[in-house]
């Protein structure tokens, strides 16, 4: 898709060829320096030095040779050292953007570029009979944003849930609920039971870890491992039980996912790809992959990774014969190669995974699988608490997902009811509520993806909730502003003069609108949502800026006041999609 960012680098690269001073293939343009007053330049030091010549006398000779006509979108040209600089001709990027904005609507922002590939999205992932923690709500989070983000760009994506619905420790769970009998309740709760009698259990078997539940030898007794066996033989007992679990557990993390527009097209479980377990220990054993040890177990020596560097030794079975998370997962990376023909797959899992999914790649490529694939990890890094102290179930301070949106909207809605206690905004008790849910959600969504995912992240709630910062209210506020300046200012005209908008913090919003596409480009390439808040972030400012110095619904001519509700109106629009992409609400009003 071309936007007019796009078809102005196009003109650039045709301007410069049209001289003949330059071979095609160098002709590579570059974003200014901040304090440099253009809008893109052409760093002339390669293709001068394929033409024996200083690069400033490069860039004058260009500089003279460039002819503009006046309907380009070119508005100048400039050699400045060795640099050409090009600045945009503001009359027809005023047009062009509100053109665009206005055409598209939802959709401005948007490409074709993954048009005709796959990808499969993988996130959120909790382990059946848990409540969803923080490693789980950054990566329900990241995982949704980046799904998102990659349709909007073309992509047919695959979003599946990798639920922890396989191993021993169910055995366990089962023979607790054997010993204290089917918990009662409903959403985080019964999960917080299911916990609750799992850790009982192991206590009473006097297990070290009482509470740890990932590992996959849980150190269960004969009760446990009975249990464990009939699952695994398909008791019908057995069965019906695990059902009940993962269905109380698939409850509860749905009414969390429904509050964060969260949406899976398949929850395929770790379970799902029993059957094909043996199958993939039969190849990495045929293969030579592996050695099948003393005690029975089969071990990965030596295995170099995609860089070339070598990989701890690992394990795909165990001596009793049990498989392993990361045997499921290379399964997983199978079924999902012979199912869709991805052209990538991309995990949104905590960073400590980090070799795991090393180790679980160069596996799968060994084997001659995924060769056409992208196999794509996207870590993360820890939630920390309000005073940046770590979160753990050991020490009771940890978070779950229901609790931290409940809590984030509480506080929410008493900001808000502050607010309209001050007559600062007029609401109903409805539209407060409502209200509320969109802020506090949004607060804790944007909290997780304005900066590197890879970096921490606390739960400061000042700053997720100030209406001022770096923060979703703000953004929302800027976007609920704009919306209420049309309310206003009633019918929009259909047309305007967009060439009116002649004023530096008019130009500089319009600019800001211009780039959104190219910021959706870069968080997809880079699976990174960052780029969208910070441009979301830009973009509030030199709004605000704008709405501070000029007026709008008091414009000195009824053709300005037009083109600037115009301008208001696309900015919302823009301000909506990215919004959107973040998985974050835009109220019409707050
Ligand atoms: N269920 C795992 C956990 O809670 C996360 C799964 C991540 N995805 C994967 N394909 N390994 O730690």
């Amino acid at each position: 898709m071309k936007y007019v960012l796009d078809r102005f680098a196009d003109e650039i690269r045709s301007a410069i060829n049209t001289t003949g001073r330059v071979p095609p293939d160098l002709i590579e343009l570059a974003e200014p320096k901040a304090n440099v007053p253009a809008d893109l330049a052409f760093p002339c030091f390669r293709a001068a030095k394929a033409s024996n010549m200083a690069p400033a006398q490069l860039a004058q000779q260009l500089a003279s040779a460039i002819k503009i006509s006046r309907d380009s979108l070119i508005g100048g040209v400039e050699a400045a050292g060795p640099f050409l600089n090009f600045t945009v001709n503001r009359r027809q990027l005023a047009q062009n953007v509100l053109a665009e904005v206005g055409q598209q609507g939802q959709h401005f922002g948007g490409d074709d570029l993954g048009q005709g590939q796959k990808v499969v999205v993988e996130y959120s992932s909790p382990n059946i009979a848990r409540r969803m923690h923080v490693g789980h709500i950054r990566s329900t989070i990241i995982g949704q944003s980046l799904n998102n983000i990659l349709s909007f760009l073309g992509y047919e994506t695959i979003s599946d849930n990798h639920l922890g619905d396989y191993g021993k420790q169910f055995g366990t769970l089962l023979a607790a609920i054997e010993k204290f009998g089917r918990p009662e309740g409903e959403g985080e709760s019964i999960l917080a039971k299911l916990e609750e009698i799992y850790s009982r259990y192991n206590r009473l078997l006097g297990s070290i870890n009482a509470d740890d539940f990932d590992a996959d030898a849980a150190g269960a007794d004969d009760t446990a491992r009975a249990w464990s066996l009939k699952l695994e033989q398909n008791d019908p007992t057995a069965r019906e039980l695990w059902q009940w679990m993962v269905q109380a557990t698939l409850q509860a993390n749905q009414r969390n996912y429904d509050r964060l527009a969260v949406r899976f097209d398949t929850q395929h479980g770790e379970s799902f790809y029993a059957d094909m377990l043996p199958s993939v220990l039969g190849q990495v054993e045929e293969a030579g992959l592996a050695e099948r040890e003393a005690g029975g177990a089969l071990v990965v020596k030596g295995l170099p990774d995609r860089n070339g560097k070598e990989l701890p030794t690992f394990l795909v079975q165990r001596s009793d014969g049990a498989t392993l998370y990361l045997t499921r997962d290379i399964a997983t990376i199978i079924y999902r190669e012979q199912t869709y023909h991805p052209a990538k797959i991309v995990y949104a899992v905590d960073q400590r995974q980090e070799l795991h999914f090393r180790q679980v790649f160069a596996l799968t490529k060994a084997l001659g699988y995924a060769r056409d694939i992208e196999l794509v990890h996207v870590p993360f890094g820890t939630i920390f608490g309000p005073n940046g102290e770590a979160l753990s179930t050991r020490k009771g301070n940890m978070v779950y997902l229901e609790a931290l949106l409940d809590d984030a909207v509480a506080r929410a809605k008493s900001i808000i009811e502050q607010k309209l206690s001050e007559g600062k905004t007029d609401l109903t008790p409805e539209q407060v509520a409502e209200i509320a849910e969109q802020v506090g959600v949004g607060a804790v969504i944007y909290n997780d993806l304005y900066q590197d995912p890879k970096r921490n992240i606390t739960l400061d709630w000042e700053r997720m909730l100030s209406f001022e910062g770096n923060s979703a209210p703000y953004l929302q506020y800027t976007h609920a502003r704009c919306r209420s300046i049309l309310r206003e200012a009633g019918t929009l005209p259909a047309t305007c003069d967009a060439q009116l908008l002649e004023a530096e913090q008019e130009l500089a919003v319009l600019k800001q609108l211009a780039r959104f596409p190219e910021a959706v480009r870069r968080a997809g390439g880079n699976y990174a949502p960052y780029v969208i808040a910070d441009w979301l972030y830009t973009t509030a400012r030199e709004f605000a800026r704008f709405y501070r110095d000029l007026s709008v619904l008091k414009a000195a001519t009824p053709e300005l006041r037009a083109a600037r509700l115009q301008l208001v109106a696309a900015t919302a629009q823009a301000l909506a999609n990215g919004l959107a992409l973040l998985g974050i609400g835009a109220p019409e009003r707050m």
